[in-house]
């Protein structure tokens, strides 16, 4: 099957692995419950050793996470992220045959407290509680989650795909892997973004660096985890530099005239709903000082 296609996007140094010794969860699947996928929307496959080690690394699955995985086929993956890392999980596979094989290699892993598989839709499958979200799917496939996996999953969630990415959604990391025929492939990971779009408004001091109170404007505009903007502090604008968003981490720096000298802010925090809370370093042309830092998103009407 051909599964192989798309995997075009710009490779650099990001590393090569290939596993020597595979996991044990890798077993052959009778032809006739392959033969039962051959009719959706992705043909069976089963992730190869290398792939599915590089979910795992690049996913950094460990006991706490609840990882999914939208069409499970063998349950190989959720088997492997149990026993070796003591992580839950749910598999849904709309292939009756593969569930019932899935089910039974849990069992016989050991694990089947830990993951649990049912016959169900990808497309009707509730992924919210998901910590990981692991797909080997097809391009068309992972295109249309896409919109529901930034809108449903919570920032910081890692998304892993083996072969196919999620078109202009800039991958966080990526690894090539070696499938046992010697065929390059890769795999791909994104944390989910929070949303950072908006009117966001702040005051702070009176302090050291300000004897009033000094007050914040910024209009952030966002495409997946890149944002920047503009920030006003009273009336003065400031440069913006160096944004970044990773999960609800955000931080950026901003530099401009408070009274009459030139000073630098760096905003770190952490963004929850319509709050982030932080703090902010100033230096430049004041003597360095740390605020504690909290701002809001101004509702849609005052834009
Ligand atoms: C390429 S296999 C991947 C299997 C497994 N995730 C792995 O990596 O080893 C894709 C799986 O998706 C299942 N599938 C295809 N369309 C589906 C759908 N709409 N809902 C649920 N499962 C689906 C197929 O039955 C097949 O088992």
């Amino acid at each position: 099957m051909a599964l192989a296609c798309a995997a075009f996007l710009l490779v650099p140094a990001w590393g090569v692995g290939a596993a020597q010794d595979g996991p044990a969860e890798v077993n052959d699947v009778p032809a006739e419950a392959k033969d039962a996928s051959k009719n959706l929307d992705v043909p069976y496959e089963g992730s190869e050793p290398a792939a599915l080690q590089a979910m795992m690394d690049l996913a950094r699955v460990g006991r706490d996470d609840f990882v999914i995985d939208l069409g499970s086929g063998d349950g190989r993956i959720l088997i492997h992220a149990a026993k070796r890392f003591g992580a839950r999980g749910l598999g849904v596979d709309l292939n009756a045959k593969l569930v019932e094989i899935a089910k039974r290699r849990a069992k016989a892993a050991k694990v089947a407290d830990l993951v649990r598989f049912e016959v169900r839709d990808i497309f009707e499958t509730d992924i919210s509680r998901a910590t990981v979200l692991t797909m080997f799917l097809y391009p068309g496939v992972v295109m249309k989650l896409r919109p529901r996996i930034l809108s449903t999953l919570a920032p910081g969630t890692r998304v892993v795909s083996n072969e196919h990415h999620l078109g202009l959604w800039r991958p966080d990391a990526a690894r090539v892997v070696k499938s046992a025929e010697g065929r390059d492939g890769v795999v791909y990971m994104w944390t989910v973004p929070a949303r950072m779009a908006g009117l966001w408004i702040w005051e702070l001091g009176p302090s050291e660096v300000n004897d009033t109170v000094l007050n914040y404007r910024a209009k952030f505009t966002q495409k997946f985890q890149d944002f920047g903007g503009e920030l006003v502090l009273g009336l003065q604008p400031m440069t913006v530099f160096g944004a970044r968003l990773s999960g609800a981490e955000i931080a950026f720096s901003a530099s401009g005239e408070i009274g009459d000298r030139i000073v630098r802010q760096d905003f770190s925090g952490r963004i929850k709903g319509n709050e982030i809370t932080g703090s902010v370093r100033f230096s430049g042309g004041v003597a360095e000082t740390v605020l504690p830092w909290r701002a809001w998103r101004a509702p849609e009407a005052l834009k």
